[in-house]
């Protein structure tokens, strides 16, 4: 079975679907692995560290698509305007692709895969079960995501974050308040506290208290019941309108004179929960930094805008999107291991795929097969013809 692993073609896209760690992996169960010239680069992995682990390094992406049984990608299926082709007419009839995909924004290449009969899997549908955690692809790019927003935030204030007792005088540490203490949050909290922040937390779920408090933060309850909270998978459920209201009014009491507030506030298959106001970011200090994470679902602050780093009311709001590709190197690690994990378990003997279509994790995350359209979530959308609110990268907030 030969896997292959093409260069990202999407623009600022970094990331790697395999590291040469992986594909040593792969090669020693018994599979063949082609990699396309340069497709590790942006990872500052050459050419030649592929060899040594074992793959063959394909010059043309064509030769690569045409010949590869499988296919390990970062980002959805787009068209190559090198060679004027699409990576989907590229592939195989009857190929294995495996990449974010987010397909309920991406209707047209679902369709484009039903059509060419790729078996297709998108990362960003595996289940959050215990037993899919080494395969969750979503959580290792959130963790990356929750660090690097702390980092950004950071470097846009004049201020410290630690407490320094210096001859010169004392300086007061930073105040950073985190909305949603879910993966990307808990990472965001850990990050300010070893900065030398002092944290403090909120989130709907009461559940995340005493994981809050072991990163090293404060936990503000909100009035919600555990049953209210969550839903039996352990995501957040919606709130009512009078609830936001209410949270928004805590939350103000914070974000007051805070410095850093970082937000996160998810809602699986909803819109982000507005929380910051324009009222409240008039509020906050001159020089304070908003990082909305939740932006590509439309963002928890009313004033953050998709892909830029704005400056409203003297407090910069930064709404970057793909954070993951800025920390290639970590991301592309932690996201082969994640694909090489869920490539196991569509071929269990690590040689040939061989699918369990009783899987709960195979039959979660699989989006087309043998010609057909196989989540019903996608198939409903597209007999409704209709897209759900465009987003940017990948989110779980589709499912
Ligand atoms: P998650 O589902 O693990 O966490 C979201 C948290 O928000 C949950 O703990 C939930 O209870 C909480 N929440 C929901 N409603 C709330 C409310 N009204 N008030 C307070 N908390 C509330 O999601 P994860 O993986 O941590 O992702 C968080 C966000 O970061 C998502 O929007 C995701 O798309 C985004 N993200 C952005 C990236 C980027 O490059 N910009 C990269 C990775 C993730």
């Amino acid at each position: 079975m030969k896997v292959g692993i093409p260069k990202e073609i999407l623009s600022n896209e970094n990331r790697v679907a395999a590291v040469p760690d992986a594909v040593n992996k792969m090669v020693k169960g018994g599979m063949e692995v082609l990699v396309e010239t340069g497709a590790g680069l942006a990872s500052y992995i050459d050419d030649a560290e592929y060899v040594r682990a074992g793959a063959a390094v394909v010059p043309e992406a064509e030769t690569l698509f045409a010949e590869s049984d499988v296919i390990l990608k970062v980002q959805k299926p787009l068209m190559n305007n090198k060679v004027k082709k699409h990576e989907v007419d590229m592939m195989k009839e009857g190929a294995v692709l495996i990449t974010f995909m987010q397909p309920l924004a991406n209707l047209d290449i679902v369709l484009k895969l039903a059509n060419r009969k790729i078996t297709s899997f998108s990362m960003d549908a595996v289940p959050r079960i215990s037993r899919a955690q080494m395969m969750d692809a979503l959580s290792s790019m959130s963790t990356i995501a929750g660090y690097k927003a702390v980092l950004m935030a950071a470097n846009s204030l004049r201020k410290f974050l630690p407490m320094l007792s210096t001859a010169a005088g004392t300086v007061q540490p930073a105040k950073v308040i985190v909305i949603g203490a879910g993966v990307a949050g808990l990472q965001a909290i850990a990050t300010a506290k070893r900065l030398g922040a002092v944290v403090t937390a909120f989130d709907t779920r009461p559940a995340v208290g005493e994981q809050v408090k072991s990163v090293g933060g404060e936990f503000i309850p909100l009035n919600v019941t555990h049953e209210q909270a969550e839903d039996t998978g352990g995501y957040a459920k919606e709130q009512s309108v009078e609830f936001y209201k209410q949270e928004q009014e805590i939350i103000r009491k914070q974000t007051k004179d805070a410095d850093i507030v970082i937000t996160t506030a998810l809602i699986p298959g909803k819109p982000a929960p507005t929380l910051i106001t324009e009222e409240m970011v008039k509020e906050m200090k001159k020089g304070s930094a908003i990082v909305d994470l939740a932006i590509e679902q439309g963002g928890n602050c009313m004033l953050s805008e998709q892909g830029k780093e704005v400056v409203k009311h003297g407090v910069t709001i930064i709404g970057t999107s793909n954070l993951p590709s800025a920390m290639s190197v970590h991301a592309s690690q932690l996201y082969a291991r994640n694909v090489l994990n869920f490539l196991y378990l569509l071929a269990p003997d690590k040689k040939t795929i061989n699918l369990n279509l009783d899987d709960e994790i195979i039959k979660g995350s699989m989006i087309t097969h043998g010609g057909a359209i196989t989540n019903d979530k996608v198939k409903e959308a597209v007999e409704k013809g209709n897209i759900s609110y465009p987003t940017g990268s990948v989110t779980r907030s589709h499912w």
